[in-house]
């Protein structure tokens, strides 16, 4: 059964750009997601889960990785995954993390990128999804978090960042201070090997950045107003800056953390 939290926010996949949005956060994160992975050293036999895979292009880079495995694409909502057709060994699973479980000890990899942050009870969800990991597996946690608004030089793009958090949490419960507790909850978790990166999004310099950040705000824009946390005026302000060659700062950083159950 589906969580109607996050089918009901901002960021459904039924809100208009969405599709677009996760496919500019695929873009921008996927090869720092894949240098993690190749570390770690995905093999070809591996039996893999994506959870929380939106568009899917993770999910189809294990399958490409892993010829003699498998990998089980899983979402609240299947449909973009179902938009092209789907490599052999991968199977789309219309899944909910907070409810529905793979076999314990089945998997040799779970990741799950930007998912986390938005349930209930991410250090429970962690704690199931570390289940499913066979001995030696290995599970990859990714969940963005951002500096302090007031460190920022530019006030009115790091109130809306701000306000864009505040939408989040109060809309859905997402806690983007859950990223930098990821280690210590795998530890809890029993997992070993814990390790931790963090790629920095720059905006202003980098139009890919901007062009992921415009469409956040754009869908975020409607609910800021609606609930009083910005003016149209503020936000249009804000988003300007975005126009401005000498702009650069920074939006959030995504922290990647992986674990291993132990042999
Ligand atoms: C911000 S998107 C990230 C998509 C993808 N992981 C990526 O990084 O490109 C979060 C995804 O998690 C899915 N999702 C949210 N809550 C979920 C849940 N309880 N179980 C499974 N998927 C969920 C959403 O439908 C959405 O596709």
């Amino acid at each position: 059964m589906s969580s109607p939290v996050y089918q009901d926010c901002v960021l459904a996949h039924g809100t208009r750009g969405e599709r677009e949005r996760l496919r500019l956060l695929e873009e921008l994160s996927d090869p720092s997601t894949i240098a993690v992975l190749e570390r770690l050293g995905v093999a070809s036999h591996w039996q893999c889960v994506e959870a929380g895979a939106g568009h899917g292009s993770i999910a189809r880079w294990l399958a490409a990785r892993c010829p003699d495995g498998s990998v089980t694409a899983t979402d609240l909502d299947t449909a973009f995954l179902e938009e092209s057709p789907t490599p052999v060994n991968m199977t789309v699973a219309r899944h909910d993390v907070t409810r529905d479980d793979f076999p314990a000890g089945s998997r040799n990899l779970v990741h799950a990128r930007a998912l986390l942050g938005h349930l209930p009870d991410p250090e429970l969800a962690l704690d199931r999804m570390a289940d499913w990991l066979a001995p030696g597996g290995w599970i990859v946690v990714e969940d963005p978090t951002y500096l302090p608004a007031a460190a920022s030089p530019y006030p009115q793009f790091a109130a809306l960042l701000e306000a864009c958090q505040t939408l989040l949490a109060r809309t859905h419960g997402t806690d983007h201070s859950w990223a930098r507790r990821i280690p210590a909850a795998m530890a809890r978790a029993g997992l070993t090997d814990i390790g931790m990166t963090i790629r920095v999004a720059v905006c202003g310099t980098d139009e890919k950045e901007n062009a992921f950040w415009r469409r956040c705000f754009a869908q975020a824009t409607p609910g800021l107003i609606a609930t009083g946390l910005m003016t149209a005026e503020q936000i249009a302000a804000a988003v300007t800056h975005l126009d401005d060659p000498a702009f650069t700062d920074t939006a959030w950083m995504m922290v990647t953390c992986w674990g291993r159950r132990p042999s």
